[in-house]
């Protein structure tokens, strides 16, 4: 009975030793890349024979996550104070009149010449590191080649919007504009 007993301790000692190897071989390697978005950049700088740390994923930033003044940083102070009047409303009838509608459309699956004003305060919150929406949206309509949005043409989009349109105008565009976000 008790040599019975000390085998069956033995056999039970065996069955832990070999779970502790599986589990220890199937341990995931903390320095291999993980499958993400950048897998392909890793893997292909690897090859290259770079040193490749944790590359920093571009998080989403959403218009509404932030402040007043972060909207609006960077404005001009004449075209930040027309800002507390502007009337999106009105931005409609600018924006009708002067063929932006020709070549945006608030429709995401719409085609047109120019990018897709669907979300575009939230494109705009996240387009140019360290540039404000407002600022953004400002340059992007006084001066398109600031800036050209990936897959579209520059030199298309008129490049004399900043004196055919007044303050106030580029303002109601702006406040208009930053209004479309999720
Ligand atoms: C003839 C076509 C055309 C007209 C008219 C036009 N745009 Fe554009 N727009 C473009 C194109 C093409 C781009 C993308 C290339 C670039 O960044 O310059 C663009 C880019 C933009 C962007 C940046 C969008 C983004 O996703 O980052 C804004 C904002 C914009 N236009 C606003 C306007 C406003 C406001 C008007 C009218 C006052 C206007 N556009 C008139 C063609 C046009």
């Amino acid at each position: 009975m008790k040599a019975l007993l000390s085998h069956r301790k033995s056999l039970v000692a065996l069955f832990i030793v070999v779970l502790a190897i599986l589990l220890v071989s199937c341990a995931p390697n903390a320095s291999e890349p993980i499958i993400s978005s950048q897998l392909g950049t890793v893997l292909a700088a690897r090859e290259a024979g770079q040193e490749v740390s944790a590359m920093p994923t571009a998080t989403p930033v959403l218009l509404t996550a932030l402040s007043a003044e972060q909207i609006y940083a960077g404005l001009p102070a004449d075209l930040r104070a027309a800002i507390d009047t502007a009337d999106p409303a009105r931005a409609q009838q600018i924006a009708l009149a002067n063929g932006c509608l020709g070549c945006h459309s608030l429709d995401p699956n719409q085609t047109m010449t120019g990018p897709t004003w669907y979300h575009l305060g939230d494109t705009a919150a996240m387009r140019v590191p360290n540039e404000s929406p407002a600022e953004y949206l400002h340059q992007s309509i006084v001066a398109p080649g600031a800036y050209v949005v990936p897959n579209f043409p520059n030199g298309v989009m008129p490049q004399d919007f900043g004196s055919r349109l007044s303050t106030q105008e580029l303002a109601d565009l702006i406040a208009f504009l930053l209004e479309q976000h999720q």
